[in-house]
């Protein structure tokens, strides 16, 4: 009994004098702990008197009672003290302006690009893509070019060292965007009505306005009696949707292996809308893009008979369209990366 009493005394003086958590549940774990003393004086209850051996129970309980609410206590307020040590050390200045976070934009490129893809699509066009290594077999020959061609040399090439396979010759950067009208004709067959959208190469020296990776916009339409009005219809209802005002469109001969007959297109100038001023240099009309009516032998390397279908396709520059839109001067600042350029859109 009095053990437990001086025990009891002597935790709860030194329970006074305890100023961290630690300390608290060392004592805990002396006095109450599973192994702790109380634990150790009540192993004597067994060599006790049957009379005394109540009386030393209940005792020992109440000081461990006793004990645990003392304890208790004393952990929640030496918790209100931890507490406020670190709220004293860790304030935050929730005046203070944040931190802005970097949000990505989207490329003028893209921008421009998804327009174009919204417009076609909504006059039932399908927006095809084809693999940017490709096939001199696609690039060229599919496509009307001989490898004999002068033609050939229209169009600066990047070669690659390896064969696409024993029918599709070596592989190539793709020059345009055009073996993708074979490729689409062969797996879909006709009629047919797509767009392609995608990056093109070229062997050349950049300046302002050349760069070896730019972006074209291919057209393919193919069904039965099929005429350039189609063809001047579709873009002159496209180019006034992209450009929000009535554009006009005009048709010169050109020159291109894959079409016969084949077209030079121009657009009436957006500035001075035909009148004539510094930027179409006087002419009123900005050159855009070829096209013509599908060459036969394109249309047969695309599995597809001429006697029963025609149709027309077209090549653009997405680069100088973009270029155009947003007044850029040098198009080596598209494929910059510099956000400073990037940012502005
Ligand atoms: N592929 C041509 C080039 O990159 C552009 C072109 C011209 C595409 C006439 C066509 C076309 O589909 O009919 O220069």
């Amino acid at each position: 009994m009095n053990q437990l009493s001086t025990l009891l005394d002597s935790a709860l003086s030194q329970l006074k004098t305890i100023t961290t958590l630690a300390e608290l549940t060392d004592l805990e774990t002396k006095t109450i702990g599973r192994k702790g003393e109380v634990t150790e004086i009540l192993k004597g209850l067994k060599d006790m008197p049957e009379d005394q051996r109540k009386e030393f129970g209940q005792k020992a309980n109440e000081t461990k009672k006793t004990l645990e609410a003392a304890f208790t206590g004393k952990r929640t307020e030496l918790e209100i003290v931890e507490m406020n040590k670190k709220l004293e050390t860790e304030t935050c200045d929730i005046t203070e302006p944040g931190i802005k976070p970097k949000i990505g934009t989207l490329h003028p490129i893209s921008k421009v690009q998804w327009e174009v893809e919204n417009i076609f699509s909504q006059m039932g066009f399908s927006i095809m893509d084809g693999p940017e290594i490709e096939s001199e077999y696609y690039n060229f020959e599919g496509l009307n070019i001989p490898s004999y061609h002068p033609a050939r040399d229209m169009q600066d090439t990047f070669f690659i060292n390896k064969q696409a396979d024993e029918k599709h010759g070596n592989l190539v950067l793709r020059t345009h965007t055009s073996p993708v009208q074979v490729r689409t004709m062969q797996k879909y067959g006709a009629p047919l009505r797509i767009i392609v959208p995608g990056r093109v190469f070229r062997y050349e020296a950049t300046d302002a306005s050349h760069d070896t990776t730019f972006d074209q916009v291919e057209g393919l339409l193919i069904d039965k009696n099929i005429s350039l009005a189609h063809l001047k219809g579709v873009l002159e209802e496209f180019l006034t949707r992209l450009f929000g005002k009535k554009v006009v469109v005009r048709f010169r001969p050109g020159y291109f292996p894959f079409v016969e007959p084949g077209l030079e297109v121009d657009f009436s100038c957006l500035l001075c809308e035909g009148k004539g001023c510094r930027v179409c240099k006087h002419s009123g009309w900005m050159e855009f893009m070829g096209a013509g009516m599908v060459h036969e032998n394109v249309l047969k390397a695309g599995g597809i008979d001429p006697v029963v279908y025609q149709g027309w396709a077209f090549g653009f520059g997405l680069t100088r369209l973009v270029m155009m839109r947003y007044g850029i001067d040098d198009i080596r600042l598209l494929k910059s990366s510099d956000p400073r350029f990037l940012e502005q859109f």
